[in-house]
């Protein structure tokens, strides 16, 4: 059986079964929050995942990136609570645990036992926000997600972002976005422990529908582009899952500083590698141990290409754009090593067929999923195929969403 995800519905293509994955969650976390807590919520917000079209691997280096928030998000009900202890119910992991701001340094729980995993998301957003003398009042919450996790399209920075807007809601403060944003990403860096830049935060804050965003992560400035309307952004799950990424994404950033110290032998203003030419970069890169150079060389031409993204997304030029999105999977497959044979398999056959402008794996790699540009009239068909491909290549089904850039965080209730 073949699926193919259009919008907030999917298609159950064998027996045209529709379902509405968003419009189930919402009822599903009222329940369990009545349930849970004896009342209904007196709020419910929601927080997007992403998908990153270029620009991968550049946010922590000071480059350009061009993610979309996508019509996948976290979705939580909450109430605020009048003592100290913070009580969550992870309704996709059937778990539970509570804490306050006295547990929250030591990572424990109200009763002392280890905070579990997934509670450090919502911990690390309520230590960022205290260590910022912003109010994080105690709230019971019932949260659930249709971005699968673990998938490359952020589900960690749209939990982050959902209790952002949760603290915000109750904490009678309000920040811009892109603050929160930077609160999230702190709380990742400095709590859970990831090292991730501001791309996925910043994504799912300021998402703004049918439009993609290009942001400068040295100015932080960013600006919207209208995708064109007869291209789709169509994402591809290999369902394939890698442990221990934080450490291979970590020792990443860990090369590219280092090839910053070491090129400032003989560029000595450079700051990141954002400083770096390609013709520099060139003259220079004979001097750096192997695995740097790579490293680095990608991170330099991948800011060269996203550089050009602007430009030709307004000129339209989607054929060349797609072009640059085909070289950067080659670059992060070969350079930043940060593929897989699933997302490798995936991409060819994506790039094979019918209408595909360009095809890459999205996010920090090591599995999950692919994002591509297709020609909308091919879409549906491109899906299929590619979910077809895909299987009798690797035995795996695929997940395929024909997605719809969405809004930023926000409160719906
Ligand atoms: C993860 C990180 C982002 C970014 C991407 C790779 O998603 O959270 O900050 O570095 O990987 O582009």
């Amino acid at each position: 059986m073949i699926a193919v995800y259009h919008d907030l519905c999917f298609v159950n293509l064998r027996d045209n079964l529709l379902q509405l994955p968003k419009m189930e969650i919402i009822p599903r976390i009222t329940k369990l929050f009545s349930e849970t807590f004896g009342a209904a919520p007196a709020h419910i917000a929601r927080a997007p995942g992403r998908v990153n079209l270029l620009g991968e691997h550049v946010d922590y280096n000071n480059g350009f990136v061009l993610p979309a928030a996508i019509d996948r998000a976290t979705y939580i009900a909450f109430s605020p609570m009048n003592s100290h202890q913070t009580t969550l119910v992870a309704a996709d992991l059937n778990q539970q645990a509570s804490f306050s701001p006295r547990t929250i340094p030591s990572k424990t729980q109200t009763d002392s036992s280890p905070l579990p995993d997934w509670a450090h998301y919502p911990a690390g957003v309520m230590w960022a926000l205290l260590e910022a003398n912003l109010a994080a009042p105690a709230l019971n919450a019932v949260y659930a997600s249709n971005v699968p996790r673990g998938s490359g399209l952020s589900s960690s920075a749209s939990v982050e972002m959902a209790f952002m807007i949760a603290w915000q809601t109750l904490g009678s403060w309000k920040l811009p976005p892109m603050q929160r944003a930077l609160l999230g990403q702190k709380a990742e860096n400095q709590y859970v422990g990831v090292n991730c830049g501001i791309m996925d935060q910043f994504a799912s804050a300021c998402g703004v529908e049918n439009n993609l965003l290009l942001l400068d992560c040295r100015s932080l400035e960013w600006k919207t582009i209208l995708l064109p309307e007869d291209v789709a952004i169509v994402i591809a799950d290999t369902t394939v899952r890698r442990k221990l990424t934080s450490g291979e994404y970590n020792k990443r950033r860990a090369a590219c500083e280092e090839a910053v110290r070491l090129l400032q032998q003989d560029l000595p203003d450079i700051k990141s590698l954002r400083n770096v030419g390609v013709d520099d970069f060139n003259r220079l890169s004979g001097k750096l141990p192997d695995e740097v150079s790579k490293r680095a060389r990608h991170v330099v031409e991948e800011i060269e290409r996203s550089k050009q993204a602007k430009a030709l997304l307004e000129a339209e030029n989607v054929n060349r754009f797609g072009e640059l999105m085909n070289e950067c999977h080659n670059s992060l497959r070969d350079l930043y090593e940060v593929s897989c044979p699933e997302l490798d398999i995936m991409v060819r056959v994506a790039q094979s067929l019918e209408g595909c402008y360009g095809a890459r794996l999205t996010g920090a790699g090591f599995g999950g999923c692919t994002v591509n540009l297709v020609a909308r009239e091919n879409a549906e068909e491109f899906a299929r195929a590619l979910a077809k491909g895909y299987e009798s290549e690797t035995d795996l089904k695929p997940e395929i969403y024909i997605t719809r850039a969405s809004n930023g965080a926000e409160l719906l209730i």
